[in-house]
């Protein structure tokens, strides 16, 4: 069956992993992302595929921006009836180093992004008694990271969310599970390489026991399957597509 589908952070890494996947089930597709230019290239790769994709530039902090958004995949697609909040940012700093206004972006951004995109989804879930939600959390937020306060917080929270969304939602048929990868090889992973802030995709990859990092597509399949009609009975789950770094 084909639903619309929302992937935020779709542009790059694990949401644009997601957005492949969901288009390749079938879905109508919209990318939300802070580039703009990657969202259009990224739709635009999908609709090659014979995808239906549509891009949208939000930044998700940004509520007005998110509304806009919602209100035009209503217009161009229809009624919203997945939703996956992959859209991120991170930042290594050591506790006496984050500065209040870091602190705020990565919560304005991680957390309440989040809560602000599946506050624009639900009216649509609610109006057809069914709704799939996953959040993409953070393995940083079940085992502490260091100088990772900040963003291990933010990820923390989104953890709770959707522990608290999945109850209040599931008599209205909405499931909402969250996913906190460990390490997955993106762009994300690669420019906190880069700037040394952690040894590096290829050095940590093999200390995961099942022994690489993981892909997109690892996460892409377990996000899947959470939309089907097989994922029905799962809801309020953190489900660790991790390798085996965190059990
Ligand atoms: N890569 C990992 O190892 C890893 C591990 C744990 C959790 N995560 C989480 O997975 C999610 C995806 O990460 P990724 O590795 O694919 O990163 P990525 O940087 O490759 O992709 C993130 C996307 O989110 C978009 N984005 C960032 N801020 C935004 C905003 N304010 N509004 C809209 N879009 C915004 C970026 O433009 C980018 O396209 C993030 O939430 C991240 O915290 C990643």
């Amino acid at each position: 069956m084909s639903r619309v589908a929302v992937v935020t952070g779709g542009a790059s890494g694990i949401g644009l992993g997601v957005a492949d996947e969901l288009a390749s089930n079938g879905h109508l597709v919209a990318i939300l992302d802070r580039n703009g230019p990657a969202a259009d290239a990224a739709a635009g790769e999908l609709r090659t595929k014979g995808a239906k994709a549509i891009a949208i530039e939000v930044d998700v902090a940004d509520r007005a921006s998110v509304d806009r958004a919602f209100a035009q995949i209503r217009s161009d697609l229809g009624p919203v009836e997945i939703l996956i909040t992959s859209a991120g940012i991170e930042s290594f700093d050591a506790v006496p180093d984050i500065t209040a206004e870091k602190w705020d972006r990565i919560i304005a951004v991680n957390l309440t992004g989040t809560f602000t995109c599946v506050q624009a989804a639900l009216p649509d879930m609610l109006a057809a008694g069914w709704g799939r939600i996953v959040t993409i959390s953070s393995s940083s937020a079940q085992s502490g990271a260091p100088n990772m306060a900040h963003y291990a917080a933010s990820k923390g929270g989104v953890i709770g969310l959707t522990k608290a969304l999945a109850v209040e939602l599931a008599r209205s048929g909405i499931t909402v599970n969250t996913i906190p990868p460990s390490l997955v090889d993106t762009p994300m992973a690669r420019e906190a390489e880069v700037r040394g802030d952690f040894p590096g995709v290829d050095v940590v990859g093999p200390m995961v026991p099942l022994g690489r990092a993981g892909t997109p597509a690892d996460i892409a399949a377990a996000c899947s399957f959470l939309c089907s009609d097989g994922g029905s009975y799962i809801t309020g789950q953190i489900i660790g597509v991790n390798g085996g770094m965190y059990i």
